[in-house]
């Protein structure tokens, strides 16, 4: 209903976002379900998806504008399930025959390189111009795939190609609720892990529920694995020279038998690596904008860390929702 109402009154209204009247959009946003989410600024429930709220005008005008062109790349990640490293990775892989005088994540904070569609580019579309952007475009997302996919790949004749990455939602909660404690601008910083578990299974958390966004992209990947690529945390832990030329030849760039041989592969995940870019200066005192310090975006960068602070009794609580909603789809992210 909500997204009906806000179609029309985007169709109806003039074409320059500056012209729209916000008063009636934040009408039109009051209407949806609310929750706390642990965000101060709290979560509205938009087509099935708890999304923050201060984002819901910026998925509006996505969907309203956004025209892919069949060289793009979206990394589509749930929050906190690698999307720091494997946008780091697909920047790497895309440009690996670009001559930089130094590498660019050397200097930059990778989320300045990969632009966030909800958060960057279609909260100030002036800031990020994603028409000027040179091909093949590289962006982000937490969306769910039914959100973006809703106008990206249904509505045209281009397809961008689609990169998830999944992980352990154990080490999610917990990842989730350090980032929240070192985030107080935007997060209720008091919340004990065992909130954050508690709104995990009740789906009421960022870009939620957890199930829905990794099952939506993973059937979507069974059903046109041409256009979405599934990829575990914990297998790019595993392998990452087998998952790092899975990804490059699925974006349409393949590692030629030179490039490996000379360690390539290999070259770029040490650029990509969790111990490389958390040393970087910019990592460690830059700030991506205000109130937020790059050095939140990386941690530990561990598969199971989660034993170290969840219960016995949480991790089974988790384990049984997510038991129940993934049966029968054949994926499995819980190791225990
Ligand atoms: P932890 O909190 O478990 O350490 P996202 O990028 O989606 O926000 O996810 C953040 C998680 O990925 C954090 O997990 C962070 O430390 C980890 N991370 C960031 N960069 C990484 C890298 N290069 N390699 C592995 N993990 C990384």
């Amino acid at each position: 209903m909500a997204k009906e109402l806000a179609t029309q009154y985007f169709s109806t209204g003039n074409d320059n976002e500056n012209d729209h009247d916000e008063n009636s959009l934040e009408s039109v946003i009051s209407l949806l379900p609310k929750a706390s989410g642990g965000s101060k600024y709290g979560i509205s429930l938009y087509q099935n998806c708890w999304f923050p709220s201060s984002i819901i005008p910026n998925i509006i005008s996505f969907q309203n504008q956004f025209k892919p062109k069949d060289q793009d790349t979206i990394l589509a990640s749930f929050p906190k399930s690698g999307t720091t490293w494997l946008i780091s990775l697909l920047f790497s892989i895309l440009n690996r025959n670009q001559h930089y005088e130094q590498h660019p994540l050397l200097t930059t904070n990778p989320h300045l390189l990969v632009p966030s569609l909800e958060f960057s580019i279609y909260s100030n579309p002036k800031f990020h111009d994603l028409s000027s952007m040179p091909s093949p475009r590289l962006v982000s997302t937490h969306m769910p795939y039914a959100s973006l996919s809703d106008h990206s790949t249904n509505h045209c004749s281009s397809k961008p190609r689609i990169v998830y990455v999944s992980r352990n939602p154990l080490d999610v909660i917990v990842s989730f609720w350090h980032y929240a404690k070192g985030h107080p601008a935007r997060h209720s910083h008091e919340l004990t892990v065992g909130d954050f578990v508690d709104m995990f299974c009740s789906g009421e958390i960022n870009f939620g529920p957890y199930w829905d966004h990794v099952l939506g992209y993973w059937k979507a990947s069974l059903e046109r694995p041409e256009e979405v690529l599934f990829l575990k945390y914990e297998d790019l832990k595993e392998d990452g020279v087998g998952q790092a030329k899975r990804v490059a030849e699925f974006v349409g760039v393949p590692f030629s038998r030179e490039e490996e041989s000379d360690g390539v592969v290999e070259q770029i995940l040490e650029m990509c690596s969790f111990g490389k870019l958390k040393d970087l200066d910019v990592n460690k005192h830059g700030q991506f904008k205000p109130n937020f310090d790059n050095k939140l975006f990386f941690r530990k960068g561990q598969v199971g860390d989660w034993v170290n602070h969840l219960t016995p009794s949480m991790a089974d609580c988790v384990n049984e929702i997510i038991k129940e909603k993934f049966s029968g789809s054949g994926l499995s992210l819980i190791r225990m």
